[in-house]
């Protein structure tokens, strides 16, 4: 069984070791510790039984500088390790994020990047989990690659009151 679970400091190691063997886009451990210090709620991994990070979803709120919206959730990272894809973990880390961002933050939306050519991902945001594009950024990437920038309204979602009933 996989559980997902917040992350959290310790975690920062496999969650680097799982972005560094599945994309190109990589960050300092420190970039890490900033989500972790900062929010340090909205951050998820996927744990084996035996205690391996097998996935995780990195996120954070908008801190832009003349962001249109402080309330606005963004996910930095996501990454499942190949021989775990398809079983639905990355759906349950992006809607753990999600959820977190409303109940503690109050955010009412939450954005993204893929990369244009990324399908597997681009599939994920816009028909599971329906994200929709905002726009494309051109030469967002380092190698010149165009992304969609993508975006959920999250107002209805996660009503706090749904937690109770017992369906
Ligand atoms: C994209 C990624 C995170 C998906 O992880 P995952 O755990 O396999 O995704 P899920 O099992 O939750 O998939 C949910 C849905 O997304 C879509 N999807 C996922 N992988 C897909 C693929 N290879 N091709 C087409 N659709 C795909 C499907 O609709 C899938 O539902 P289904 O399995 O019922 O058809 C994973 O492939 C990955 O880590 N890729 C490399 C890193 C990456 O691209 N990260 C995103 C950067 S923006």
């Amino acid at each position: 069984m996989i559980t997902i679970r917040q992350a959290r400091a310790g975690d920062q190691i496999a969650m680097q070791q799982c972005n560094l063997m599945n994309l190109p886009e990589n960050y300092h451990m420190k970039y890490y510790l900033y989500h972790f210090a900062t929010w340090p709620e909205l951050s998820f991994v996927a744990e084996t039984e035996n205690g391996r990070v097998v996935g995780y979803v990195l996120a954070k709120m908008n801190d832009d500088s003349g962001a249109e919206s402080p309330l606005d959730g963004h996910i930095t990272s996501l990454s499942v390790m190949r021989s775990y894809r398809r079983l639905g973990l990355a759906e349950r880390l992006m809607n753990q994020a999600q959820r977190a961002m409303v109940e503690l933050y109050g955010s009412k939306c939450v954005s993204l990047h893929v990369r244009v050519s990324n399908k597997a991902a681009f599939s994920l945001y816009k028909n599971t989990l329906k994200f929709d594009v905002d726009h494309t950024e051109k030469k967002y990437y380092a190698d010149g690659e165009d992304a969609y920038a993508m975006k959920k309204n999250l107002e209805g979602l996660y009503p706090a009151e749904m937690d109770s009933l017992d369906f």
